[in-house]
């Protein structure tokens, strides 16, 4: 069983991008995954219901949850499936401080620009917040939406950065800037379901899931 939020306050950063790639790649192993959407915008209830118009399979279940009844709410269905995923909108919410207090393991998505690693004071301090309730919570920033053009130096950059959040740790896999994300959500599938596929998205789409999942 695994509890994983994809949080962050920052907005537009590839949350719910990654939220739903994760889920459908664990489901595609088999697990019995739910996404808990909650965010009021609700792109990743969006998603789920264009997975299932399409019947694609196999089915990626997904209910909306807010405010901070939460922690309790995904504490109970844990215990109902596998694997929870919760995708939390870009902003300070209680939804995002009481998912935080019931995850397992949070997975923080930036842009390797300036301005948005600046966000992370602040979810240093959430996380450390969190902590005090929930002692096992372990915090990662996964750099996202970063540029495919090689001579741009800003993944070094934001991984030099990084190292001043006590309390995060920065994740190995890299997600790119890529049409093939794009495209793969707006039919409700993931990267790896898509067809062409796009063998860059792919790969470091599987390199995070790997780093989340391991072989559990
Ligand atoms: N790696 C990527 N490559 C290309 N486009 C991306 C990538 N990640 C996200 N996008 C696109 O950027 C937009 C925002 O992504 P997404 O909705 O996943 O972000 P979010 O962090 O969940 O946003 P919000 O804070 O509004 O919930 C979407 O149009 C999405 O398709
Ligand atoms: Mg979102």
């Amino acid at each position: 069983m695994s509890i994983i939020l994809i949080g962050g306050e920052k907005g537009g950063t590839g949350k719910t991008t990654l939220a739903v790639n994760l889920a459908a790649l664990r489901a595609r192993k088999g697990r019995d995954v739910l996404v808990i959407d909650t965010d009021i915008q609700a792109s990743a209830s969006y998603w789920a219901q264009m997975r299932d118009e399409a019947k694609v399979k196999p089915r990626v279940a997904c209910i909306q949850k807010f405010g901070k009844g939460l922690s309790t709410e995904v504490r109970d269905l844990a215990h109902r499936y596998q694997d929870v995923i919760i995708d939390a909108g870009g902003r300070d919410s209680v939804e995002l401080r009481s998912a935080l207090v019931a995850a397992e393991r949070v997975y923080i998505p930036i842009q390797p620009s300036q301005f948005d690693i600046w966000t992370l004071g602040r979810m240093d301090d959430l996380v450390k917040t969190a902590q005090g309730f929930n002692p096992d919570l372990r915090a990662w920033v996964v750099i996202s939406r970063a540029s495919t053009n090689p001579s741009v130096a800003e993944v070094a950059e934001a991984r030099a950065l990084l190292g001043d959040f006590e309390h995060l740790h920065l994740a190995s896999a890299v997600i790119r800037d890529r049409i093939a994300y794009r495209k793969a959500a707006r039919d409700g599938l993931s990267v790896e379901e898509q067809k062409p596929t796009d063998p860059k998205a792919l790969d470091e789409m599987q390199a995070l899931f790997q780093e989340v999942f391991h072989d559990e």
